[in-house]
Formats: structure tokens, sequence, C-alpha cells
């Protein structure tokens, strides 16, 4: 894993490599990379809310919790997409996500729907009215039971 210092390097570099004339190409370790960040954001967020949840952080941010996990979930489908297989070590992507792609993305999309209710909820009556909801809207180890390797 990278350092922070050497991320916020990377990313002035991206930003000059993004305005030059040249395409860059993404390869397999990109793709790889760039799910990982995405679902290991989800896996932080999750965990802040529910640090909220347990009065160990302030509830004045479950919903900013909630919201930043609706919108990270709409960006974990497409990196899933180019067909790359991960290792075979635990928590690495299974190659049934590509050969089972409309259950895995019917499973992805219905995540994205249930974290937008969720965020709805929050948004109007924060965590006395979307606090129940959670649970139901944290489908993500039936996904990881089908689509990752054990833990
Ligand atoms: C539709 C399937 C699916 C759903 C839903 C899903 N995940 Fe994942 N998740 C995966 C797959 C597949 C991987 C393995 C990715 C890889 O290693 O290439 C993964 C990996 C992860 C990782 C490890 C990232 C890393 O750094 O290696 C975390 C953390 C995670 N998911 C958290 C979550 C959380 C939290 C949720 C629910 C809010 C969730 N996921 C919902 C399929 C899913």
């Amino acid at each position: 894993m990278s350092s922070l210092k050497n991320i916020i390097g990377g990313l002035a570099m991206a930003a000059t490599v993004a305005l030059a004339p040249m395409a860059a190409h993404a390869d397999d370790q990109d793709t790889i990379d760039y799910r990982k960040h995405v679902m290991a954001t989800l896996g932080a967020q999750a965990a802040a809310l529910f640090m909220t949840l347990q009065q160990k952080a302030p509830a004045e941010n479950f919903a900013h919790h909630v919201k930043t996990l609706a919108v990270t979930s709409q960006q974990a489908l497409k990196a899933f997409e180019p067909n790359v297989e991960g290792g075979t070590a635990k928590g690495d992507a299974m190659p049934k996500v590509w050969s089972n792609w409309d259950d895995f993305a019917g499973k992805m999309n219905d995540m994205v729907a249930k974290l937008e209710a969720l965020d709805k909820a929050a948004e109007s009556g924060g965590m006395a009215a979307a606090g129940s909801m959670v649970k139901e809207a944290f489908t993500c180890k039936g996904c990881h039971d089908e689509y990752r390797y054990a833990e």
C-alpha cells in the first residue's frame, strides 16, 4: 500500500498526465488497485458509520457517512467492469465475478439502490429514521461470501 505522501505526490502527477495530449493506459495492476481503492473506501466508511451507531463517534456525522457510502457504491460496478482476475489470495475477487457477471452486477446495483434509500431516510430523519434500515442496506457479506476468496 502506498504511503499517503506517495498518493498525494501521485495525484499531482496524475493531474499532469490527464492534461497531456498522449492518452495514458490503465494496466491490469491499475485496474485491480482502482477497484480495491473504491472497496476500501466503502469498508472505512462502513466502519466509521458503525462507530456513530455505537455512540463512539459524533452522531451528527451519521448522515454524512451514509451519503459517502451511497456515492462510493456508484463507483464500484464500473471499477469491476474490466475482466482482470486478481489472484487467489484471501479477499481477492474470484473469476466468478466475470463468468457470472449479470448476478454480480445485480447484487451491486441492489446495494446502490438500498444505500440510496438509506441516504434519503438519513437526510430527512437522521439516525432516528435511518438507523434501523442500516442492516438491510449492508448487503456486503452476501456478495463477499460468493465472489471473494474466503478470509
Ligand atoms: C456485488 C458484490 C459486492 C458488494 C455488494 C460489496 N462488495 Fe466489497 N468486494 C467485492 C469484491 C469482489 C471484492 C474483491 C476485490 C478485489 O480484491 O479485487 C471486494 C473487496 C472489498 C474490500 C477489500 C478492499 C481491499 O483493499 O482489498 C472491502 C473493505 C470491501 N469490499 C467492503 C465492502 C463493504 C463495506 C460493502 C458494503 C457496504 C461491500 N464491500 C459490498 C464485492 C462486493
